[in-house]
């Protein structure tokens, strides 16, 4: 048997510039540079400045993963690189980059989908996969529930948000409340104070849609609520309502995922996305897998965010299965297809 290949992975698909370096499924490296404190003034990310600041950097952030990894570039068996749904102009630095590294050291390139990696990433952490499984990814660019037959083919979409990403309507629902962006991780510790049941915000449905998700009405209806306060001249109770409004989000999430596992007759939940750092959604989804027989498997959250070690994870895959490299006229394709 030959050995476990060394894998690069390159991240740039929104705001994180990702590097991260596997052997086989085990983890070498994972470094990353944010660029999200630059955001913070406008209240979310802004393209322009996300594709500069990756720009900045990528080649700092290559040298310090391979110097966690102990590794030189002569050492890596291939380039991996996030190829899309993401960003653009985001998606083309890490893209160029991958191939200058590529063509630099004749290793074969491989262009990935950025959701997928969110679910193989799991196997550095947990092992391998058992397959097929689903995953709910929840983050600030998506939602997405999918069933994944075989992590390096395709997946199947089987609901997404039609409106608000979930982790964007935490951000929203902060900002409402006067607390700082990012919001996700603002709402989650004033939850803890707060009552989850105290006010009854909706749950969305979208019609002939069982897996999909839509926020916006929950947004507007925490900022109807929250203005009905300030307007008679009533302080808001921020905890109660960042714990009701985070379990409507929650609800929602859990109920649909386990539902699409009982109907595909799959008994594996993998959650991914930054959004998966909630305390209540991890406790919540524990509760309800376990009630129906389902086992959880969910990242640490630091490699549930985006990061450089999830692409080199399924890079890594992809040449375990002998995946013919990408060409290196590969497409930047900021709305990848899954299937
Ligand atoms: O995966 P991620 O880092 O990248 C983007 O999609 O940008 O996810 C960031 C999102 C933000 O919307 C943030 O508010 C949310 O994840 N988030 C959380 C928590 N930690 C981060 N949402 C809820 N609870 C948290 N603890
Ligand atoms: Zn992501």
């Amino acid at each position: 048997m030959t050995a476990a290949p060394v894998v690069l992975g390159i991240e740039t698909s929104c705001d994180e510039t990702g590097v991260g370096v596997v052997r086989g499924s085990e983890l070498l490296a994972d470094a990353l540079a944010s660029s999200v404190d630059e955001h913070a003034r406008f209240g979310g990310v802004v393209p322009e400045v996300a594709s500069r600041a990756h720009l900045e950097a990528m080649v700092p952030t290559m040298h310090r993963a391979l110097e966690q990894a102990g590794l030189t570039l002569a050492d890596v068996d291939a380039i991996a690189v996030t190829a899309g749904p993401g960003l653009a102009g985001a998606l083309l630095v890490g893209v160029a980059a991958a191939k200058a590294y590529a063509l630099s050291t004749g290793k074969p390139l491989y262009g990935v989908n950025h959701l997928s990696a969110h679910v193989a990433v799991d196997r550095l952490v947990h092992g391998d996969l058992p397959q097929p499984c689903v995953a709910l990814l929840v983050s600030g660019g998506h939602s997405s529930l999918l069933l994944v037959p075989d992590v390096t083919g395709p997946v199947t979409s089987l609901g997404a948000t039609v409106d608000d990403a979930a982790g964007e309507a935490f951000d929203k629902v902060a900002r409402v409340l006067g607390l700082p962006f990012p919001g996700g991780p603002h709402i989650d510790r004033e939850a803890r104070r707060g009552d989850g049941a105290a006010i009854d915000f909706p749950r969305g449905v979208v019609r002939d849609a069982p897996y999909s998700f839509t926020f916006s009405g929950l947004k507007t209806a925490v900022a109807r609520w929250v203005e009905a306060r300030q307007r008679a001249g009533e302080a808001v109770p921020i905890a109660d309502v960042a714990a009701s409004f985070q379990e409507a989000v929650v609800d929602v999430l859990t109920s649909r995922a386990v539902a699409a596992c009982r109907e595909h007759g799959v008994d594996t939940l993998v959650i991914g996305g930054g959004v998966a750092a909630n305390s209540r959604l991890r406790a919540l989804a524990e509760e309800r897998c376990e009630a129906s027989g389902i086992a959880l498997r969910t990242p640490p959250p630091k490699l549930c965010t985006d990061n450089g070690a999830m692409v080199a994870a399924l890079g890594a895959l992809l040449v375990e299965a002998e995946a013919e490299p990408s060409p290196l006229d590969l497409p930047a394709d900021s709305s990848m297809a899954l299937a």
